[in-house]
């Protein structure tokens, strides 16, 4: 039995870095997606394959001991198996077509398609449970993660993301466009996140007033999205913008994209953790394609739209 999953990646709308310590965010789902493939096999050995390499791990061995590129699918096949008390390993092939560590959510999308095709070879699983599966992956690399990026790639579509509360999707029917530019800058999470930890310890209350304002600007957002206010999002990306640059995690390239994208788009922030990684922009359909030409004579550019479907999966006998 070969059992396949795909999930998105996404992009954080609102709210990156607050969301850590109890603010909302809004987070979409984007047309980038992981496919993780999975089978049982017949050796006492996890097999990983991915474009990063490949590894065959005792199923005996300890997650903290494998490297970390390959910790997560490692970590979800041995839960998996042990759970069904199976004593043999499995084989985990992914492809991706979402850049890696350009906070696109590459890492959680492979956490939530791991967590789906794994589970499902050994029996039909709720989309909860995979959820808790891949935020607990995610977890062996990432301790402090909010959990907002898999639950989005689970769930699709845009959603407004709490700690310890249930996600709420936001219903539209409309089509968001947006631009992504990568500055090329590969940042890591954890080392900003301690960044802005210590932002926070130093900085008390003006950390807990951008919290608050942070949270009158998602209500805003949350407004603007159903009624498709494409200008008023566009000045609320802004905004967020300025709180991102207030707690130390924008830095000088990011901001010469935005500079240069928010003349031609309603308005452009970093998306993710920051310190590099990628801008979104939000742009009129019709302009996108110009948007995404005029940049990309510089920067690694991509037109990108909403991803209504979360987790899919195929499993064939
Ligand atoms: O850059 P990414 O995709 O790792 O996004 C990180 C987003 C943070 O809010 C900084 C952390 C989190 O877990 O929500």
């Amino acid at each position: 039995m070969i059992s396949k999953a795909s999930a998105p990646g996404k992009i954080i709308l609102f709210g990156e870095h607050f969301v850590v310590h109890g603010t909302r965010a809004i987070v979409g789902a984007i047309n980038k997606r992981v496919t993780v493939t999975s089978e049982k096999n017949d050796t006492a050995a996890i097999s990983i394959s991915s474009s990063l390499g490949k590894a065959t791990i005792p199923i005996t061995e300890e997650v903290d001991g494998v490297e970390k590129k390959f910790r997560p699918f490692f970590f979800v096949a041995k839960e998996v198996i042990s759970d069904h008390n199976f004593k043999n390993g499995v084989n985990i092939e992914i492809e991706s077509d979402i850049p890696i560590g350009a906070g696109l959510g590459s890492s959680s999308a492979c956490c939530v398609a791991a967590a789906a095709s794994v589970s499902n070879l050994f029996s039909r699983t709720d989309i909860s449970q995979v959820l808790d599966l891949a935020i607990d992956a995610e977890r062996t690399i990432f301790p402090r993660t909010s959990g907002a990026d898999c639950t989005v790639s689970a769930l699709g579509g845009i959603i407004e993301y709490q700690k310890e509360s249930d996600p709420k999707p936001i219903k539209t029917e409309h089509d968001f466009d947006f631009v992504v530019v990568n500055s090329q800058k590969m940042h890591n999470t954890d080392a900003v996140v301690s960044r802005v930890n210590k932002f926070k310890d130093g900085n008390t209350d003006t950390f807990s007033e951008l919290c608050t304002e942070e949270d009158n600007l998602i209500t805003k957002a949350v407004n603007s999205l159903q009624t498709f206010d494409l200008e008023t999002i566009g000045k609320c990306m802004s905004q967020n913008q300025i709180f991102l640059e207030r707690i130390g995690v924008s830095n000088d390239v990011l901001l010469n994209i935005i500079k240069s994208i928010e003349k031609e788009t309603f308005g452009a922030k970093l998306t993710g953790a920051g310190d590099g990684g990628c801008v979104i922009a939000l742009t009129d359909k019709a302009k996108k394609d110009s948007v995404v030409q005029n940049m990309s004579t510089e920067y690694e550019t991509y037109p990108v739209t909403i991803e209504k479907t979360g987790i899919q999966l195929n499993i064939t006998n």
